[in-house]
């Protein structure tokens, strides 16, 4: 086992469609086992550009303590230049830099009944934890909607170990999404609340959950897509309170990667507005929101902004950095 397992290169073992567009991917060391993590984990994989890519952890047996590979399940996104088209090309015997893992989508209690929402691939870490859940005997409740029953990954598998728990939803068939607002009015009281999908999923699950009376410490979620620039995106400036300095956010960087490559030390995690990590106090200036993490209430306060996705409907941001 290498001394250092930041950083691993570990080899393809199996690259198999799982769906329409969906790569499962097995990745196993050289050595005997890898590092151990809990459910909602991820790894970041390095890409040829020298970016890198999160992918979450598939944990079928909800028993990750020594595990002899790693499986993930990687979506071609419709507009990738190089992530997830890269990750596509992979097959048998290739090999993939990746790092530790990382979590921060953890199970909060895994005792507590737990409502699970996966919309499309953003099931893959839901899978852990229904795993985990089921392991413990714990009560959970499964919701895994798709587009189609052909965009659905890992349909099976999921069946076979899930049973009744598991309820599948398919946009095409029912006329759109879930519905649930009452899902969450069934509820049973305590339950823990776990989203992964798409932006519009989120925010309705959070919605529809605080209106059924979850508490938002019982609210977990996270995105799986990064946020993509919008057309008609327009460069502003930051002025960092701290110092005075003034930097210029062009469309398509964040006002992460720009004052981080000017040499400012920032906290972030995600860089896709859902951990909450790179929360940052807005003093002069309109943001404009593009994260998961404020509720309405704070996002029209316009106090506080997620600098890792969010912009400025204003000239100028004066941030208190
Ligand atoms: S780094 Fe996670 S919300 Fe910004």
């Amino acid at each position: 086992m290498p001394d250092d397992l930041t950083r691993m290169t570990l080899q393809v073992k199996r690259a198999e469609a799982a769906a329409d567009r969906v790569l499962a991917l097995s990745l196993e060391p050289a050595w005997g086992h890898l590092p151990a993590y809990q459910p909602g984990a991820h790894v970041e994989v390095s890409l040829p550009d020298g970016t890198t890519r999160a992918y979450s952890l598939i944990d079928w047996e909800g028993d990750a303590d020594a595990p002899a590979a790693y499986h993930l399940g990687v979506l071609l996104e419709a507009d990738s230049t190089g992530g997830s088209a890269h990750m596509h090309t992979l097959k048998t015997g290739d090999q993939v830099s990746i790092g530790a893992p990382k979590n921060s989508f953890a199970l909060n209690d895994g005792n507590a009944p737990a409502l699970l929402i996966a919309g499309g691939i953003g099931v893959t870490p839901l899978i852990s934890m229904a795993a985990a859940l089921q392991a413990k005997g714990a009560a959970y409740r499964f919701i895994y909607a798709a587009r189609s029953p052909a965009a659905m990954a890992f349909r099976g598998e999921l069946e076979a170990r899930h049973g009744k728990a598991l309820v599948l939803h398919f946009d095409d068939q029912a006329g759109g999404p879930p519905d649930l607002a009452t899902l969450m009015q069934d509820a049973a009281p305590g339950t823990h609340l776990y989203v992964c999908g798409p932006r519009p999923m989120i925010e309705s699950a959070r919605e529809a959950a605080l209106g059924a009376g979850f508490p938002a410490d019982r609210i977990h979620f996270e995105l799986f897509e990064k946020t993509a620039p919008r057309e008609g995106d327009q460069p502003f400036e930051v002025e960092v309170a701290s110092t005075g300095q003034v930097f210029t956010i062009p469309p398509g960087k964040s006002i992460i990667e720009v004052l981080e490559a000017e040499g400012i030390d920032l906290m972030y995690d995600c860089q896709r507005g859902d951990c909450g990590i790179c929360q940052t106090e807005v003093l002069e200036g309109e943001p404009d929101h593009r994260d998961v993490v404020l509720s309405q209430a704070e996002r029209d306060g316009g106090k506080m902004m997620q600098i890792c996705v969010s912009r400025a409907k204003s000239a100028r941001l004066k941030l208190d950095l």
